[in-house]
Parts: C-alpha cells; sequence; structure tokens
C-alpha cells in the first residue's frame, strides 16, 4: 500500500512544554492516502519520517510486511476480546444493537453468552499477533496488552506460549455499570401456579446472573527477553527497566491504575468506538514503559488512542486497524488533536 498523500491536514500540537520534539510536531502535516494516514514530522525517522502513521489494514499481513526486525520499544494494545460481538469479526452494529437494548429482559448483556471455544478461538487468533510483536520488539522491550477478566488467562497464555516473559497482570480499575440481570421476570412467565411462582421467586431471593460490577481490567505485562542483564539491555537497547518516577496518584506506581473512563469530551462526538481508553492512562503506561522518541506500536488501535498518547508523550505511533469506519474515527481524532 502506498503512503503517497491524496489529502494534507495542518495539525495543531497541543500546547505542551517545548521540546525538539514539539517543534518537530508543529511542522507536521496529517496525510491520508484512504490506506494509511501519517503524521510526518521532519526529526522522526521511523518509519519513514513520520512520528505516527496508522494503516487500515489487517495486522497479521500489516506488521510481517512493514515492521522490521528488533525495531520496536513497546507494544500498547488492546486486542479484540473474544467474547460475543467483540471478537476477530469486531461487530459494531450488533454491538451498538446490543447495547440499546442492555435494559430489555431477555437479551443478554455483552459478555454473558458463553461458549468454550471462545478461549480458544482467542488464543489461536492472539498467538501469530504475539509472535509478530515480539519479533518487532528489542530484546527486552514490553508488550502491555488489554483483555477482560473471563478470558486472560488465554491472552495470557498466547503471550507466554508466543516467547514472552509474563512479567505481572496490570489492572485497570473504573467505575463500572452493573450488568447482572434478575431472574424474576423468567419466573413470572412460568406456566405455573402462582403460589409455586411466589414460593421460587422467595428461594432465589432476588439473586442474578454471574456478574458483579466490572471495574478492572486486565492487562498482561510480558517482556521479550533480554540480551545479558538488565544494565547491559538498557545500554544496548534502551528498552526493559521501567520509570517509576512516573505517578498516576502521587505514590510508587503499582499494578492497580485507577483513572475514570473517558469522557465524550475525550473520545469525540464521532467516536462511537465501545472500548475507548483513557488518554491519562495510557500515557501513564507510555510514560512507565518507554523514554521519550520510543517507537510504540499497536496492532489493534481502535479509535487511534494509542497515537493520541504517543503524540501527548513525545513518542511515535504505529498503528493498525482493520475497520473502515474506526480508521475515520481515527483521522478525525488525529486531526482534532
Ligand atoms: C478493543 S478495540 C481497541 C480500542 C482502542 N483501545 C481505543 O481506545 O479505541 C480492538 C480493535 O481491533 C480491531 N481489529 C480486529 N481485528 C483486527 C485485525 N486483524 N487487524 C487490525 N485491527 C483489528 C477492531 O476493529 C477494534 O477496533
Amino acid at each position: 500500500m502506498s503512503a503517497a498523500c491524496a489529502l494534507e491536514l495542518p495539525l495543531t500540537m497541543p500546547p505542551l512544554a517545548e521540546t525538539p520534539q514539539h517543534s518537530a510536531a508543529r511542522r507536521a502535516v496529517l496525510s491520508s492516502d484512504g490506506g494509511s494516514l501519517t503524521i510526518a514530522s521532519s526529526s522522526a525517522s521511523f518509519p519513514t519520517g513520520a512520528a505516527v502513521q496508522i494503516w487500515k489494514q489487517d495486522c497479521r499481513a500489516g506488521l510481517a510486511a512493514r515492521i522490521p526486525d528488533a525495531s520496536v520499544d513497546f507494544v500498547l494494545t488492546d486486542p479484540p476480546y473474544g467474547i460475543d460481538g467483540m471478537g476477530e469479526e469486531w461487530d459494531h452494529a450488533a454491538l451498538a444493537g446490543k447495547a440499546s437494548r442492555a435494559s430489555v429482559i431477555g437479551s443478554l448483556p455483552v459478555g454473558m453468552k458463553f461458549d468454550r471455544q471462545q478461549g480458544k478461538q482467542l488464543y489461536d487468533f492472539l498467538l501469530p499477533v504475539f509472535s509478530e510483536c515480539l519479533r518487532v520488539l528489542k530484546p527486552g522491550g514490553f508488550m502491555v496488552a488489554f483483555s477482560q477478566g473471563r478470558l486472560y488467562n488465554r491472552l495470557a497464555t498466547a503471550a507466554e506460549d508466543a516467547g514472552f516473559e509474563i512479567r505481572d497482570m496490570l489492572g485497570w480499575t473504573y467505575e463500572g455499570q452493573a450488568k447482572a440481570f434478575s431472574q424474576d421476570h423468567f419466573v413470572r412467565k412460568m406456566k405455573i401456579p402462582d403460589d409455586e411462582k411466589a414460593r421460587i421467586l422467595a428461594e432465589l431471593g432476588g439473586r442474578k446472573t454471574p456478574q458483579l460490577k466490572p471495574m478492572i481490567e486486565p492487562m498482561v505485562l510480558a517482556q521479550k527477553p533480554r540480551e545479558g542483564t538488565f544494565v547491559e539491555n538498557w545500554m544496548a537497547h534502551g528498552v526493559g527497566l521501567v520509570d517509576t518516577s512516573q505517578q498516576l496518584d502521587g505514590k510508587f506506581p503499582g499494578n492497580i491504575m485507577a483513572v475514570p473512563k473517558p469522557s465524550k469530551a475525550e473520545r469525540g462526538e464521532e467516536n462511537g468506538h465501545f472500548t475507548v481508553k483513557p488518554l491519562r492512562l495510557m500515557d501513564h503506561l507510555i510514560r512507565l514503559f518507554t523514554k521519550e522518541g520510543a517507537v510504540v506500536v499497536d496492532p489493534f488501535i481502535g479509535s487511534g488512542t494509542t497515537a493520541l498518547s504517543a503524540l501527548r508523550t513525545d513518542r511515535r505511533c504505529v498503528g493498525f486497524e482493520i475497520s473502515d469506519a474506526y480508521f475515520e474515527v481515527i483521522r478525525r481524532r488525529l486531526d482534532r488533536a
């Protein structure tokens, strides 16, 4: 796919402290040929002089075709979750329908449709992607991949089987919305005498489907095996250690990160994506695991949050997104940034 520019838009960067990267970013242009978005900066050299480059492409082909071995500092990604509607197919229309019916009894909330094949399918989907992530990372480079509680085990195992060392489970915690469903309605609809219904309802005691209010999204913290000691690896590749001066809450950084979900203003009016991550969280993760100028890759970039965070933190980003609609959202978010 050519990176030739069909569209050039002036890009105004957020007002940050003056650094060489910022002045370069102010000279940036956002260009697009329908298949890729590029924020080119005269000082950035990877890849093809881009500060941000996002490809409308399946990452399984894109990573292999576009990213050289051991060229990337950090993989930060939020892959499809592998649960209903949020699998490989990422069915936006079905998810939107489900969200609009969420309070209607009889339609199951997202994540409740149980299928034993989901975990295996997620593992099979992620294993080759994570193998590519391992290949493109520099030795000692980190990967942080989001998940959801039900299939986190499969995601972490895929990372481990791809060759990563699993360092930790991180958690993004937020104020979630209760999703559990009462069963009373189904009992009331049973074709049985009323006193029998009353007996069952009393026995159930208001119990609901097995979903506590979701308040945590787990992430795997995985590391490509180092070359030598931590110090030797850092001196050779500039990755593999954590910047513990970065604080979210005034304390030593912890593996549970409390950040509110992004507001409508932060997401953007046009952004109907279902799993947008907060910029403050993404900024924190990028700062913890990389230094300025680092290259961050996101194979499943969705509405482009990782790219926005990379710009805000003076890093560079290469991303992939398969959906035309989300690609357009990314274009608008980057343009507005
Ligand atoms: C969980 S969402 C990422 C959301 C993102 N964190 C954000 O803040 O907007 C996963 C994204 O991966 C995309 N996707 C699914 N399969 C893909 C593939 N093979 N290659 C590239 N993108 C893919 C989906 O369209 C979806 O937008």
